[in-house]
């Protein structure tokens, strides 16, 4: 009989505790132990013999792999320690790959072992393998996803539910899609290092996070939710990553986190409560889209086990790496700054209902070359001021900033939201 594998389990969470049920079953894995931060703490399931210092795991010669559902930056010296002591990784934790990834898999490569992530990115939907296998043949132009479930709920529940954003995040945190101190999903951080470790798997580069855009999504109203239902589109909180040349045309990255109204007409405008999407563009693949569960006990579980069995499999063989799981590129992005990104955009304005307001945000699109697509005044408010709705075409992000900056400066008018649109 094949040689059992032995694993180190950091972290018995919801996730920790998932996987340890889903390998049940699977007679040739064993679990030496796991490391937890309280002992006594009641858990579903038995672990032989618990610890709360991770690196007892660590340094445990027992142990091939060790298996890190506990997230945050603080595992990052016992990852690093595991490594050197020769251990493979398996691990959940999406911020520590997108800040330290490149310090972590060039310390892999250097002591022969893999890192592997599945459940760092979209929870159960498999989509880092697939990219560095079955799609390994393509060159990629975009990827583009609702990455984090709890906006994806929220925003859901605005639009379906006409509630105010503070309304849906107390529902969102009661229903324990989020935490007590939601910012990491509300405000993109979440989105942000899953479109960082997507663009470096599907463009082959390092991805610095200090230069990805990102504004979350406690900033949309009702009223932009229902106006945009009026006009044809969603609103949704989009991760994307694109390769396009910067004005000089050098080939760069285009990397980014914020909320976009989404033509209804787009398949990820479907994509509704906290379910999660990735949409692959490619040569020679075309449009491919995964959807599925981005987060839960056993949706995550099912990619953090898939991920032990494939280092189990690797294990039975001749010893060496699988070429798919191993970290090739050392260069960094040129990534672009949102100012030299190109969008179309939806304003929202509040003026003065005096005549030739219209014609001033006209004019003041005009001097920027801005196209309009749309222009609409919703009648008159009760206060006697005007809402105002423009959509633009293609334009330059520091065009429509200046031309925001010119419209307020020149007349009564206030840019309440601008949005930008897929
Ligand atoms: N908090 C994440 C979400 C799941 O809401 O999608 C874990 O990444």
């Amino acid at each position: 009989m094949d040689k059992k594998l032995k694993l180190g389990i950091i972290g018995l969470g919801t996730v920790g505790q998932g996987v340890v049920k889903v390998l049940s079953p699977f007679d040739d894995i064993e679990i030496v132990g796991a490391a937890v931060k309280n002992l006594s703490k009641k858990r579903d399931v038995e672990i032989k013999c618990l610890t709360d210092n991770p690196f007892d795991l660590a340094n445990n010669v027992d142990i091939d792999v060790i298996v890190e559902v506990a997230g945050g930056l603080g595992v990052y010296d016992v990852l690093k320690t595991a490594i050197k002591n020769k251990k493979h990784i398996v691990t959940a934790n999406k911020e520590l790959l997108a800040r330290h990834g490149s310090e972590l898999f060039d310390l892999a490569r250097e002591n022969d072992v893999i890192i592997m992530y599945e459940a760092a990115v979209a929870g159960g939907i498999p989509i880092i393998y697939p990219i560095k296998s079955s799609l390994s043949a393509n060159s990629f132009s975009s990827v583009a996803g609702i990455l984090n479930g709890t906006t994806n709920y929220i925003l859901t529940k605005m639009e379906e539910d006409n509630l105010s954003y503070h309304d849906c995040l107390l529902k969102a945190q009661e229903l324990g899609y989020a935490e007590t101190d939601p910012t990491g999903d509300v405000e993109g951080y979440d989105a942000m290092y899953k479109i960082a470790i997507l663009s470096n798997i599907a463009f082959n580069k390092r991805i610095d996070i200090d230069k990805i855009y990102r504004e979350g999504i406690s900033n949309i109203s009702s009223l932009d939710m229902k106006l945009a239902d009026e006009f044809g589109y969603k609103i949704k909180l989009i991760a994307l990553s694109k390769k396009m040349n910067d004005l000089s045309g050098n080939e760069c990255l285009d990397i980014r986190v914020h909320p976009m109204l989404v033509s209804k007409n787009k398949s990820l405008a479907d994509i509704k409560n906290a379910t999660n999407a990735v949409m692959l563009d490619g040569f020679p693949v075309g449009e491919v889209m995964f959807v599925g569960a981005g987060a839960g006990e056993f949706p995550t579980a099912s990619s953090v086990v898939g991920d032990i069995l494939t280092i189990k499999s690797e294990f039975n063989s001749n010893g060496e790496i699988l070429p798919m799981t191993v970290c090739h590129h050392s260069d960094y992005a040129n990534q672009i700054n949102i100012e030299d990104t190109i969008n179309c955009y939806y304003l929202r304005i509040k003026a003065a209902n005096t005549p030739g307001t219209i014609g001033k945000i006209g004019l003041a699109c005009g001097k920027y070359n801005i196209n309009l697509s749309c222009i609409l005044q919703k009648g008159v408010n009760d206060d006697r001021s005007a809402t105002i709705i423009v959509i633009t075409e293609e334009c330059y992000e520091k065009d429509i900033n200046l031309m925001i900056k010119d419209v307020e400066q020149t007349s009564e008018v206030r840019v309440l939201n601008r949005i930008r649109v897929m």
